[in-house]
């Protein structure tokens, strides 16, 4: 990992901490919402939301509460995609799945918790920086999309569906756009819309995360076949009935296609210049990262 990343994670992770330590909430949900506050997620979509933010100007701690916010609906994503009607996984982030540890019943309500609770954020670092050029609802609305049955949702339930599916190269571009790409992309645009970014430098953030979010699942699905618990922190082999890219192109296939994409991420952000570097580094640990 470089530097970039490493200092962006500490200050996420320093943010997620403290934040958890200050919940309010009862028990018995004060556990499970901790754990999974504090479990090693990457932070990779918090990070995008602050480099975004960087590439134009805006310092990185302003943007803590929304780069948060992206990671507790990812968080939430993961709680739900490991539940015994989904991927039934158990193991997440090298620990027992949340539900594992604290049964079904608090893993749903806590993946619930976290998820609304990210609308706030958004809306108060929204209210924190006033960006001139966007209003907070369509802030909000980007978060909105992502999440719902025209991004997360809509790609979770397709993914589970799949089996029987035509696997063709539409079908598996719809599927991981929605699933991953979209919080992806509303990562990278909240970040950016809270920095005051003009609509054509949010166009090309946009068409970067993107390609960039689809990168990323692409090579998700290599790891889940070549790589191992151990490294990943999470099982393997659980793709078996889904649609993959590794199944359309194999292993090879699917990587070169994954390395494609991260090029076509950075030529959408080349006319930032030099003040998109962050971007670049993320792009560059997308494309070489092993779990
Ligand atoms: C895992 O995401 C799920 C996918 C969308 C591929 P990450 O690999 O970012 O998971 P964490 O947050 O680091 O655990
Ligand atoms: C990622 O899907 C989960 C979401 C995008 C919500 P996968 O099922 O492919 O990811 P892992 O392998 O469990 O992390
Ligand atoms: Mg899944
Ligand atoms: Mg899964």
């Amino acid at each position: 990992m470089n530097d970039y990343f490493t200092s962006r994670r500490a200050l996420i992770d320093g943010f997620l901490q403290e934040f958890a330590s200050r919940l309010g909430a009862p028990h018995p949900i004060d556990r499970p919402l901790q754990r999974s506050l504090a479990s090693a997620g990457k932070r990779v979509r918090g990070i995008l939301t602050l480099a975004v933010g960087e590439a134009v100007g805006c310092r990185p701690e302003k943007l803590l509460p929304a780069a948060a916010a992206m990671e507790l609906i990812h968080t939430s994503s993961l709680i739900l995609d490991d539940l015994p009607s989904m991927d039934d996984a158990q193991l997440r982030r090298g620990a027992p799945t949340l539900h594992r540890e604290f049964g079904e019943d608090l893993a749903i309500l806590s993946a619930v918790a976290l998820l609304n609770y990210s609308y706030g954020l958004v809306s108060s670092n929204h209210a924190t920086l006033s960006p001139r050029r966007w209003p907070a609802s369509q802030v909000i609305a980007r978060v909105v999309d992502a999440v719902g049955w025209t991004g997360t949702i809509g790609g979770e339930a397709v993914d589970l569906h799949s089996e029987g599916s035509t696997l063709d190269f539409d079908t598996l571009e719809l599927i991981h756009s929605r699933k991953t790409g979209a919080l992806f992309v509303a990562a990278a645009a909240v970040g950016g819309m809270l920095a005051n970014i003009d609509s054509a430098r949010l166009r090309g953030v946009e068409t970067y995360a993107k390609n960039l979010g689809l990168a990323f699942q692409i090579t998700d699905d290599v790891l889940d076949v070549v790589s191992t618990p151990e490294t990943l922190g999470k099982d393997v082999g659980k793709d078996a009935q889904r649609l993959t890219f590794v199944k359309l192109a194999g292993v090879d296939g699917a990587r070169k296609l994954s390395a494609e994409l991260v090029e076509t991420s950075l030529a959408a952000i080349a006319p930032l210049g030099p003040a998109a570097a962050p971007l670049r580094e993320l792009a560059t640990l997308v494309r070489d990262r092993v779990k």
